[in-house]
């Protein structure tokens, strides 16, 4: 399957905000339920080093930093293209992580985020990251047939009409876990640092934890 290059509905900056809103609420319920939200509280538990600050990285509303300001009594920030609404439970920077300078963070997350990056962006991703974190923890979707069937027929079905499409469109914009270790690599090569790269069973997520 090729990379597509397909929008999502959800980058339409005109959208209502209580679509937007739905959509984000979706997100979450999707992550909980894939345990997406519990594999980064882990990994974010596990650091050898206390983490006092986690940035989140296209954090949409910012759910999964309220998870790990309430579990882990962590500070949180995040960033997204998007502006938040005043109602957003953490405080968020609109901005483009690409290019725009990074508030200060012992850990950077970035969830289904790298998709919606070309491998250029995502490599000058990486590089913005490292100048204020010193780790960075990438979950994304894995581009593989397996994903987009068990999407359409387990989860699609209890989404919103948007999600539904996004999600089929999201998984075709993902990486295959080659093309994330090829991807990184490049990106590593300037910066150094040391990565460790997972991918669910059934494909239901790839992880790259990256510590410089
Ligand atoms: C699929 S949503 C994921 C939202 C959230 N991380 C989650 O998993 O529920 C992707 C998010 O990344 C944001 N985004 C895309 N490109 C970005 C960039 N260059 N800088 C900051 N945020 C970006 C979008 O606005 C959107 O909120």
């Amino acid at each position: 399957m090729e990379r597509s290059i397909a929008r999502e509905l959800l980058e339409d900056s005109h959208l209502p905000q209580h679509v937007v809103a739905r959509a984000y609420r979706d997100l979450d319920r999707i992550h909980r339920w894939l345990g997406n939200t519990a594999a980064i509280l882990r990994l974010l538990r596990e650091d050898p080093v206390p983490v006092r600050r986690v940035l989140d990285i296209g954090c949409g509303h910012g759910a999964l930093l309220d998870h790990a300001r309430r579990r882990l009594g962590v500070d949180v920030v995040g960033v997204d293209l998007r502006p938040a609404p005043p109602s957003a439970p953490v405080p968020i920077l609109t901005g483009d992580a690409v290019v725009d300078p990074l508030p200060s963070a012992d850990v950077a997350v970035a969830v289904c985020l790298a998709h919606h990056l070309s491998e250029a962006d995502f490599i000058r991703l990486v590089h913005n990251v490292s100048r204020s974190c010193r780790r960075f923890i990438v979950l994304d979707l894995v581009r593989h047939r397996l994903p987009l069937v068990l999407f359409r027929a387990f989860l699609a079905p209890f989404l919103c009409r948007l999600n539904g499409i996004d999600g089929l469109t999201s998984v075709r914009r993902s990486y295959t876990p080659a093309e994330m270790r090829r991807v990184i690599g490049m990106a590593l090569k300037e910066t150094g640092g040391r990565v460790r790269h997972t991918v669910a069973p059934l494909y239901i997520r790839q992880v790259v934890d990256i510590s410089w």
